[in-house]
């Protein structure tokens, strides 16, 4: 391991603790107000966006965690239901993005009230194929980090609507759509690179790192996948990912 993997294993393990202790503590305030006592509007506010902030720098270790898994080839290969793995990537999504609709989405009882809903909100969701009744065998993690980062992206860059769609005899085959201001030709290439950002939006209550777009495809491609982006400026960006199932050894 080199110097800087160490320090890079160092900064994961250190930082996991606090932040934990920090987002508890942020929701015990929040939501427990007869045991630490009444938050008024202003204060709830402030603490949500902390707790956002917070939600998503523990979200942004997860991902570092996984991707060096990823880059040493370490693949668990769990039995996955395509429709959990989704709806809990989307949620995750959701949960940084608009947690009033996370909650509203996390308690839809049947799968069809949960389509429902997000197709409400402009977010089409379709699962066609095999995977819609079968298990697919990969690592579940990695599957809904993949999920997660261009759900988010789509539901962050989109303008009015997002189309998430599954498919697959063989492979999986997943297409995340949006009707966003697209990604320029020349700069395709770039926002794969670890730490590219197109624009900073200033506007943003978190800021995005660049860094989903570059896990995403060292996990893909150490899966021996495919990931592919069409994007059209004015008109939109669509991401296709393609993966083999994780065979037996
Ligand atoms: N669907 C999209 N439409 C338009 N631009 C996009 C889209 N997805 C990614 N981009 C551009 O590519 C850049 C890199 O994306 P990436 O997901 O790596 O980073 P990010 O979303 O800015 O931050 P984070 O690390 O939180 O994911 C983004 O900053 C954005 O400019
Ligand atoms: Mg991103």
């Amino acid at each position: 391991m080199s110097r800087k993997d160490s320090l890079i294993d160092l900064f994961i393990h250190d930082l996991t603790g606090p932040l934990s202790i920090a987002s508890t503590s942020l929701h015990n305030i929040i939501e427990k107000e007869d045991k630490y006592g009444p938050i008024s509007e202003q204060q709830r506010k402030a603490l949500h966006m902390a707790l956002r902030n917070v939600n998503k720098a523990q979200t942004f270790l997860k991902e570092i965690i996984e991707m060096y898994k990823s880059e040493e080839g370490l693949f668990k290969r769990d039995r996955c239901s395509i429709r959990h793995v989704l709806k809990e990537s989307i949620i995750e999504a959701l949960e940084i993005l608009n947690p009033p609709l996370a909650d509203q989405v996390s308690s839809a009882k049947q799968f069809d009230e949960f389509l429902k809903i997000l197709e409400e909100n402009g977010i089409k969701v379709e699962i066609k194929g095999k995977y819609d009744s079968s298990y697919f065998y990969h690592d579940e993690k990695k599957l809904q980090q993949i999920l997660r980062n261009l759900i988010t992206n789509a539901l962050k860059y989109r303008r009015a609507k997002a189309n998430i769609s599954i498919s697959g005899e063989t492979d999986l085959i997943i297409k995340v759509e949006d009707d966003g201001y697209g990604i320029p030709q020349e700069k395709q290439k770039g926002i794969f690179k670890r730490f590219s950002l197109l624009k900073e939006r200033e506007y943003e209550e978190i800021k995005g790192l660049g860094f989903g777009l570059s896990c995403v495809k060292t996990i893909v491609e150490m899966m021996n996948g495919t990931l592919t982006l069409s994007s059209e400026e004015g008109v939109g960006t669509c991401f296709t990912v393609n993966i083999p199932q994780l065979k037996e050894i």
